[in-house]
C-alpha cells in the first residue's frame, strides 16, 4: 500500500473542459496543453479523456512527450511547443507531429526532410510579440516568411504567440501584443499565406480576451481546475483535478519545552498531540511550507509544525483528540467542507499554482478517477503513465 498518493478526478477535468469550451463561440477549436506529464497530472490519461471528450489538438514541449503520446493512442494533431531537432524530424513527420517553427535552420531542415514523406510537412510558426522568450520577433517576421517561401515542402498550418501577462487585470500589455499579432497576420495575408489555425489564447486569454481566440485557443491551467490568477475579469467555475493524500503513521503526546524536527524550528508550548505524516519534499511538497501550510485530517485544517523533512512531515492534531494513526490527511483538495488549493501552497512557498501542481505531479502513485462520458476509466495508474525524472 502507497503511504501517500495523487487522486487524479478525471471527471473534474471534463468539467473543467465544459467551462472552457462554453468560452468559445462556434468553430473555435481547443489545443489542450498537456506538456509537463499535464501539469503532473497525467499526460496519458488526461489526453485520453480530453480526446475522448472531443478536444482536437494537444500541446506538449517536447518531442518524446508527443511521441509517448502517439503510442498510447491519441490520433488528434499534435504541437511540439519549443520546436523539433532535426534528429527528430523524420520521425516526427511520420507521426504527424507538428513542431513550432521559429529557426530558418530548423526550417530548412524540415524542407529537407519532407519528401522523404512524401507530403508537405505541416508547421505552426511561432511569432514573439512581446513575451520576449520563443519566437521571431514581429519586426523580422516579414524577412523570415520571405526566406521560408523559398523553401519547399513547408505546409504553414499555424501561426502563434503567447502572452506575457494576460492574467493581470490591465490587459493595456496584451493588447499591444495583440495589434502586433495582427501585424504578423497581416504579413502572411500580404504573401497568400493563409494559415488554417492562429493560436494566441492560454487560461487567461480563454477567459479574460474573447478577442483573442481566433481558430484554436490554448489552455493549460484551467484544466486543471487553477484560475491563472485572482485578477481575472471573467474567472470560470473550475473544479481542482489533482489531491494529495497520505495517511498518519504515528501520533504522540509531546511534553511542553520539546523540539519537533530538523533544526529545532518548533518548540511545544504545552503538551501537545504530533502527527508524522509520510510526506516530505521528495514528494514535491516544498520545504518553504515548513510552519507554514496546513493539513486536513477528518476534515478540519492542522497546521504543519517543524521542518518539511525528506519524506516526512509533522502536524499538531493537539485541537483534534479524535485523530488517530492511520487517519487519512489530505495536503492538496478537499476532505469534508475543507478544501486546501494549490494557489495556498504556491501562496506560502512563494511560488505559482503551476509549479505546485508539476512538482507534487512527479509522485509516482496515481489513482484516476473516472470521467463520465464516452469513456469511464478507473486505472492504476503507474502502467499508462510512467515516471519521468
Ligand atoms: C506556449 C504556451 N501556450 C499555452 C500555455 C498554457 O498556459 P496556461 O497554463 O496559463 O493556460 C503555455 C503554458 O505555459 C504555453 O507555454
Amino acid at each position: 500500500m502507497a503511504l501517500s498518493w495523487l487522486e487524479i478526478d478525471l471527471g473534474a477535468l471534463v468539467h473543467n473542459l465544459d467551462q472552457a469550451a462554453a468560452r468559445l463561440r462556434p468553430n473555435i477549436g481547443i489545443l489542450a496543453v498537456v506538456k509537463s506529464d499535464a501539469y503532473g497530472h497525467g499526460m496519458v490519461p488526461v489526453a485520453r479523456t480530453l480526446q475522448d471528450h472531443g478536444v482536437g489538438f494537444f500541446g506538449v514541449s517536447k518531442f518524446w512527450e508527443a511521441r509517448e503520446l502517439r503510442e498510447q493512442g491519441i490520433a488528434r494533431p499534435i504541437l511540439v511547443l519549443v520546436g523539433i531537432e532535426p534528429e527528430d524530424l523524420d520521425e516526427a513527420l511520420r507521426l504527424e507531429i507538428r513542431p513550432a517553427l521559429f529557426r530558418l535552420d530548423h526550417a530548412r531542415a524540415i524542407s529537407r526532410a519532407a519528401p522523404r514523406l512524401g507530403r508537405p510537412a505541416r508547421v505552426h510558426l511561432k511569432v514573439d510579440t512581446g513575451m520576449g522568450r520563443l519566437g521571431v520577433p514581429v519586426d523580422q517576421f516579414a524577412d523570415f516568411l520571405d526566406q521560408l517561401s523559398a523553401l519547399p515542402g513547408l505546409e504553414i498550418e499555424g501561426v502563434c504567440s503567447h502572452f506575457a501577462v494576460a492574467d493581470e487585470a490591465d490587459k493595456s500589455y496584451s493588447g499591444e501584443q495583440l495589434e502586433r499579432f495582427r501585424d504578423a497576420l497581416r504579413m502572411l495575408a500580404e504573401r497568400g499565406i493563409r494559415p488554417r489555425y492562429a493560436h494566441v489564447a492560454n487560461s487567461a486569454g480563454l477567459l479574460d480576451l474573447p478577442q483573442a481566440h481566433y481558430e484554436l485557443v490554448r489552455p493549460g491551467l484551467m484544466l486543471y481546475g487553477s484560475q491563472p490568477s485572482p485578477d481575472l475579469k471573467a474567472p470560470a467555475e473550475l473544479q481542482p483535478v489533482m489531491t494529495f493524500k497520505s495517511r498518519v503513521v504515528q501520533i504522540k503526546e509531546v511534553p511542553p519545552g520539546r523540539s519537533i524536527g530538523y533544526g529545532r524550528t518548533y518548540v511545544t508550548q504545552s503538551t501537545a498531540r504530533i502527527a508524522t505524516i509520510p510526506v516530505g519534499y521528495d514528494d514535491g511538497y516544498p520545504r518553504l511550507l515548513s510552519n507554514q501550510a496546513e493539513v486536513l485530517i477528518g476534515g478540519r485544517r492542522v497546521p504543519i509544525v517543524g521542518r518539511v523533512s525528506m519524506n516526512l512531515i509533522t502536524a499538531d492534531v493537539t485541537r483534534l483528540p479524535e485523530a488517530r494513526a492511520d487517519d487519512e490527511v489530505v495536503l492538496l483538495g478537499r476532505q469534508g467542507s475543507e478544501r486546501i488549493r494549490a494557489e495556498e501552497l504556491a501562496a506560502l512557498s512563494r511560488t505559482i499554482s503551476y509549479e505546485i501542481y508539476c512538482l507534487i505531479g512527479r509522485h509516482r502513485f496515481k489513482h484516476f478517477l473516472p470521467a463520465p462520458g464516452p469513456r469511464g476509466t478507473c486505472t492504476e495508474v503507474d502502467a499508462l503513465s510512467p515516471m519521468r525524472s
